[in-house]
Parts: structure tokens; sequence; C-alpha cells
């Protein structure tokens, strides 16, 4: 299933971690379309399950049952290094913590995940790199910059243009603005927004309503499962109300 309409669908998915002798239900049967070049706010309580629900779109994490088609890949059933390649080439990450490599520079950071993907020479690789840092408007004499000689803003932006160094048609930034001051954290909430008026898909976990103010769908999560209008069987009205 390769629905245009859709960059991601999820039916009845859940994921439970076992604690000692509790049962965590982060992910109790979750149901949602995610619309293409959409800005989605993914919003609850600390441990409601944002985080489990983003690796599980990014394959970092398997569910237990349920269906996860991402760009028409049947995410929850990759195996044999397919969720890797799943990863590098569907997928850009974006973390609270930045997640740089500390030892390479901004404009390497941004080169690696096209050199693991492969299929690119050192020259494009380093054009696109300085396109994309471009784009998420980092001052070109921070570019030949490790990390720790970065501020927490200015690596956010780098985490961004590495996010899409792939051309992922899902971005995933788990709490993105919670290490940043209200003024940085706008601008990353600002570039988040225009890579979906440019027609990607971004979700983002967050408790920020800064955040929930600017995306197109806001969906909030308690307890592992979603709450209001998409916990209804029937998400269609939504979805018009969300594509028109
Ligand atoms: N690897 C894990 N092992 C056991 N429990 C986990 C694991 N990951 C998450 N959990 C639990 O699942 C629940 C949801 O966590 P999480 O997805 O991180 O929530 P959120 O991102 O909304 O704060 C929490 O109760 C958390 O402790
Ligand atoms: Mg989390």
């Amino acid at each position: 299933m390769n629905d245009p309409e859709y960059t991601a669908v999820l039916a009845n998915v859940v994921k439970h971690f076992k604690s000692g002798p509790v049962l965590v239900r982060a992910v109790d049967g979750v149901s949602l379309q995610l619309p293409r070049g959409k800005m989605v706010a993914l919003r609850g309580p600390s441990g409601c399950g944002k985080s489990t629900l983003l690796n599980l779109f990014g394959a970092l994490d398997r569910p237990d049952s349920g269906d996860i088609v991402v760009d028409g890949i049947d995410v929850g059933r990759l195996k044999g290094g397919d969720e890797v390649d799943y990863r590098r080439r569907k997928v850009g990450f974006v973390f609270q913590m930045f997640n740089l490599m500390p030892s390479l520079t901004a404009l390497e950071n941004v080169m690696l995940p096209m050199e693991l993907a492969g299929g690119m020479g050192p020259a494009a690789r380093k054009q696109k790199a300085e396109s994309l840092l471009e784009r998420v408007k980092l001052a070109p004499d921070r570019y030949t910059r490790r990390p720790t000689r970065l501020s927490g803003g200015e690596q956010q932006r780098v985490a961004i243009a590495r996010a899409l160094a792939n051309d992922p048609a899902l971005i995933l930034a788990d709490e993105p603005t919670a290490n940043l001051d209200s003024t940085t954290g706008g601008q990353v909430i600002s570039l988040l927004r225009r890579l979906a008026d440019d027609k990607r898909t971004v979700v983002v976990a967050t408790h920020d309503n800064s955040i929930a103010q600017k995306a197109d769908v806001v969906i909030s999560m308690s307890d592992g499962k979603l709450m209001g209008k998409w916990a209804e069987e029937d998400s269609e009205a939504e979805s018009a109300r969300v594509s028109s």
C-alpha cells in the first residue's frame, strides 16, 4: 500500500514493555494516518508513549502487533538489514540532545548520512550539505566547526539539515526544543514548519504549546492511547479537514 495522500498509516499498533512484574503499555492500540506534507504535533504527559511511537515510525523499535506502513514500506516487518536501509533513506531524526557526531564538523555531520546511503560522490555530497545548511540558515563560518563550538540552536539546525540529507519521506523530531531557550526554540519550530510547507511530513513530539499552535494536526496521547477524535474508528472527517 503506497497511499499518495498519507505518508504513514498505523493500524492497531501495540508496543508493551515488561518492567519487572509490571507491563507498561507504552503504545496501546494506536491507529492513525499521517497526511503528506503536514506538520503533526504529538502531545501528552511524560511517559505517555510519544518517544516509543516515534521509535516505531523510525524502525528503531519493533511493534508487538499491528501494522506500520511508511511510504509503502511495511516497517514493522523489516529484517536482515533492511531496517538500516529504511532508516537511512526514508526517515530523518531530530533529537532533544541534537546527537551530532562530536568528531565531525557541521558540514561532515550533514554529509555522513549521504555517505552511508551511498550513490553520491564527495563533491555532490559537499554541495548538497552546503545547500542544506544554507536552508537551515547556519552561518557559513560555522560549517567547519565541530558541535562543541556551536550553540544549542546551531547544533539543532545542523541536526535538521542532517535529517534532510537523504530526502526522507518522514521527519521525526522528539522534543526538539526542550534544550533551547524560547527564541531559539521558536526558530527551530519555524524551520520544521517550513519543511511541512515544502511538502514534507513532520512529526514533532513535544510539551511545547507553541509547536502545537504551528502544527496542522495535533494528536494527544495518554497512557499509550490516542485521545479525542484520533481515538475514533473513523478518522475520515479529520483527514478531509486536514487536507482541504
Ligand atoms: N526500553 C524500555 N523498557 C521499558 N520501559 C520502557 C522502555 N521505553 C519506554 N518505556 C516506558 O514506556 C512508557 C512510555 O515511554 P516514552 O515513550 O518514553 O514516553 P514519552 O516519550 O511520552 O515521555 C514509559 O512508562 C516508559 O517508562
Ligand atoms: Mg519522550
